[in-house]
């Protein structure tokens, strides 16, 4: 972490989702993987980036289970090493980070997925120093440039979000849900957006002050302070720091990790 950086900044770890998509019967973060829950490896990535403390939203009543988990590590909840503290998540992405924003003290925060446990400490320490570079920025987040060519796909159908990932698997789904192309995005100037994504925390307050169905329909937290006018800037990350969405993700998540 840059100099002076670590005593100025809290992580929040957004671990409160249910995982539907997984389909694994239990929240995603808590499932194993490679030798520990999933969120204990994005703790230890932060910790070893050097954070002033750590905040994780869990589903309610899940806090025990991490607790027992042993992956809070020496000193949380006491005066030595980082204090890693529980708080209870909400109904959305947006509610469960609210939640673990009311805990932070600092004046920058980091925001990142439980659902990404490839994150290391070089790439958050990256999007902290590419924030604190410039005074006029709100945030930075990791992205990665897209190397696929994107359409932009009229869905005949209404098929939702879950369905949508399920049609993967499926010969004949095409047949069904006619996905008719629109437009082709220039490539060259997307990026797909990760976490870990750092704020001025202050600037992520206002931004999680809008309008609540704007707030609730976030799929992260950029695009809410870059609604609100923010600038937010892009350090460029691994395609590796991949989202744990499927039973096939988490299975390459096990073999990068193992
Ligand atoms: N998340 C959260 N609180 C919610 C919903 C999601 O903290 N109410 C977190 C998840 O735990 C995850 C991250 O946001 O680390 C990204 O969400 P996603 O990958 O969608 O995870 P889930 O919501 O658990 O999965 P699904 O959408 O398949 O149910
Ligand atoms: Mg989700």
């Amino acid at each position: 972490m840059s100099p002076g950086a670590p005593a100025s900044i809290t992580a929040v770890i957004a671990a409160a989702g249910s995982g539907e998509r997984l389909g694994a019967g239990g929240p995603k973060a808590f499932l194993p993987l490679a030798g520990r829950p999933m969120v204990g490896w994005s703790i230890e990535a932060f910790r070893a980036a050097g954070v002033a403390s750590i905040v994780v939203a869990v589903p309610p009543g899940h806090a025990d289970q991490l607790a027992a988990a042993d992956v809070l590590g020496e000193g949380s909840g006491s005066g030595g090493g980082i204090g890693v503290s529980v708080v209870d998540g909400g109904a959305t992405r947006s509610a469960s980070v609210a939640n673990a924003l009311r805990e932070v003290q600092t004046e920058l925060v980091a925001i990142h997925d439980a659902a990404r446990p490839l994150v290391t400490p070089e790439l958050i320490e990256g999007v902290v120093t590419t924030l604190t570079a410039d005074p006029e920025a709100a945030g930075a987040i990791a992205a990665t440039p897209v190397t696929d060519t994107i359409k932009r796909a009229a869905d005949q159908a209404g098929t939702g979000a879950a369905d949508r990932a399920n049609l993967c698997l499926s010969p004949v789904g095409g047949l069904k849900h006619r996905f008719v192309v629109e437009q082709t995005l220039d490539r060259g100037e997307l990026w797909a957006a990760q976490t870990p994504q750092a704020f001025r925390v202050a600037a992520l307050r206002e931004a999680l002050g809008a309008d609540p169905a704007a707030v609730a329909a976030a799929t992260d937290e950029a695009m809410l302070v870059e609604a609100a006018g923010g600038r937010v800037l892009i350090h460029p990350a691994p395609a590796e720091n991949l989202k744990v969405t499927t039973p096939q993700d988490l299975r390459l998540a096990g073999q990068l990790l193992g």
